[in-house]
């Protein structure tokens, strides 16, 4: 969470690059915003907003900007409020920092520095880095050793950039527990530290991806030099690799918004993980298999859950990360321990992984970013190929991620990908009705998803996008379990979206839209063609609207029913006007615990 980017160049006007970088980070968070530059006259500026980027972009618009060093940050919130004075950059006498993640010890900081009286003027754990480098300053260091001397007192994640005015010429790095990478400009006047190569993409042709503990420093002289020192302050070499982030990846290639064009990927590139899909791991000598993961990535390992054990019989246990951690789990030696993550940043994950690896247990990752930390560290990954996904909510690689999973136990020359694209296509091609069904439900109070069997981990998926991007409560539930409780919160303004194919589960589950109906529920069930002359006149109702998709069966059905709820996500937010690729109080990528 949070997006950092720097840089130190022999051009003149650092500001556009600055703020079309931090534009394609906005997805790491987006509540403020701000810059930090030194001018040719050494004196350290700041704009600062609270908002979208554009907001700041407006502001530096208005202003003529002449420097050759920068850092930039977008924000969310962790501590402290939504306001400019705790957004970055943060700066303490001519020291000015940006930093993504958390400084567990910083009260016992500002409590020292306090007594060495130095002020603070927000409410965030970062403005202490800024602080505490200028102590160091104070003391008689130069700006790169007050830096080191800093980064090894700090608890915590972080990733931090800092400039000093006194030091022109010096963009200082480091990064433990939150992503970073330093990019190199084709024509090597520009040298930049970001906290991904998707800010970097048209910036940088090479990047190196720093490691745990790294500090990078970034020198002008007669030309840029970077050097980078290890945990122990040693200095050390790391692999430089081409940026393979175009321009296009990060656009929106004609579509309305970034995540429209990732549920119409949907279709596409299902054949790109099958064509890419060789990996040679034999499951069924296993025991069991535990699958671990936060928010979409963890209901995909739901989802296949039911299709391993019923496909592969092998048993699957599949944890929440953020439990798993902290949890003492038992773990098993003929197990195989799969962590699930799109951006492969997700802290959790990465921690839990972190912890097996530890327990002396192989790891196997399914990871959309191949050059982040979870697929770094993993033993074994699995890449997703579902292409760049932008959109806060997460489709495209939630359908991967199952279709992965799913080829990890059946055969792949008996598996119909055409047949799969064109299910997948057929929804997308009855998006108007999708559209207009949005229009009926959004002003629902909340929602209920319910499904049995497979359907119930799509429900999970479905609840969490609706709720994520239309702001009202919505539940995912086992169709059969609703009459334990849920159904008390059911009357006429409650919508529940019924995701009941004609599949063995469909009697059992018609019967629970039923009991719904029976309270002045309203239905929106989705099912397949075979269904129209099973539904006993349910259609008519004028509480019920049917939506069929064509007929199939597992394990195929389950991905057009995601389809659609993808897109019923999608347009309801659409039509109460909210911003679906930046959801409120959301950010993409969850670097912090
Ligand atoms: O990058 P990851 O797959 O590890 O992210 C996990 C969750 O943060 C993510 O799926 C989140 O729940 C999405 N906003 C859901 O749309």
């Amino acid at each position: 969470m949070c997006g950092i980017v720097s840089i130190l160049s022999f051009e003149d006007d650092i500001s556009k690059k600055l703020i079309g970088a931090l534009e394609r980070l906005e997805y790491r968070g987006y509540d403020s915003a701000g810059l930090a530059f030194i001018d040719k006259n050494s004196n350290l500026q700041r704009i600062r907003s609270v908002g979208k980027i554009e907001e700041l972009r407006r502001r530096i618009n208005k202003i003529t900007i002449k420097s050759n060093i920068g850092i930039a940050h977008t924000r969310w919130a962790t501590h402290g409020k939504v306001t400019e004075g705790n957004a970055h950059p943060h700066v303490s006498n001519g020291v000015a920092i940006v930093h993504n993640g958390i400084i567990e010890n910083y009260q016992e900081l500002k409590k020292k520095l306090l007594k060495e009286n130095f002020e603070f003027e927000s409410e965030t754990d970062t403005e202490v880095i800024a602080a505490l480098i200028a102590f160091h300053i104070k003391n008689g260091n130069n700006f790169e050793q007050a830096f080191k001397n800093t980064i090894l007192e700090l608890k915590g994640t972080f990733a931090i950039v800092a400039i000093y005015e006194k030091e022109t010429n010096i963009l200082l790095g480091a990064k433990k527990g939150s992503p970073m990478a330093i990019g190199f400009s084709e024509d090597e006047r520009s040298y930049y530290i970001a906290s991904d190569a998707i800010a970097l993409s048209s910036l940088a042709k090479n990047i190196i991806y720093l490691e745990e503990g790294d500090i990078v420093k970034i020198e002008k002289q007669d030309k840029l030099n970077y050097t980078i020192f290890n945990s122990s302050i040693h200095m050390t070499k790391r692999n430089i690799i081409p940026n393979n982030v175009s321009l296009s990846d990060v656009s929106k290639n004609g579509y309305e918004t970034f995540m429209l064009k990732e549920i119409f990927e949907e279709a596409t590139i299902v054949r790109n993980i099958y064509n890419n899909f060789d990996y040679d791991i034999n499951i069924s000598d296993l025991d069991s298999i535990s699958i671990i993961a936060c928010g979409t990535s963890y209901y995909a390992g739901l989802l296949a859950k039911y299709w391993i054990e019923d496909i592969a019989q092998i048993h699957v246990d599949v944890e929440i990360a953020s439990e798993f951690r902290y949890r003492n789990p038992v773990i098993f030696s003929n197990t195989l321990y799969i962590f699930i993550s799109q951006s492969g940043e997700t802290i959790d994950t990465l921690c839990a992984m972190r912890m097996v690896k530890e327990l002396g247990r192989k790891t196997l990752a399914l990871v959309n970013v191949e050059t982040s930390s979870i697929a770094r560290e993993a033993d074994y990954m699995i890449k997703l190929f579902a292409g760049v996904e932008i959109g806060v909510a997460s489709t495209k690689a939630f359908v991967v991620q199952a279709l992965s999973l799913l080829l990890l136990c059946v055969k792949k020359q008996d598996f119909k990908i055409d047949f799969l694209e064109d299910l997948i296509n057929s929804v997308l091609n009855n998006k108007y009705q999708l559209s207009h069904i949005a229009e009926k439900i959004k002003d629902s109070r909340s929602f209920f998803y319910i499904g049995r069997g497979i359907n119930y981990p799509i429900a999970l998926e479905g609840a969490l996008k609706i709720k994520e991007l239309s702001y009202v409560s919505a539940e995912g539930y086992p169709a059969g379990e609703i009459k334990h409780g849920p159904i008390a919160i059911i009357d006429e303004n409650v919508y529940t979206i019924a995701l009941a194919p004609f599949d063995k589960y469909f009697e059992k589950t018609i019967s629970n839209t039923q009991e719904i109906l029976a309270r002045n529920g309203k239905i929106i069930l989705i099912t397949t063609e075979k269904a129209r002359d099973h539904l006993h006149g349910l259609e008519s109702s004028k509480n019920v609207y049917c939506v069929f998709i064509p007929d199939s069966d597992e394990p195929y059905t389950s991905f057009p029913l995601i389809t659609v709820i993808h897109l019923l996500a999608y347009y309801t937010s659409k039509s109460k006007g909210y911003d679906v690729d930046k959801p409120r109080n959301l950010a993409k990528s969850v670097t912090v615990e």
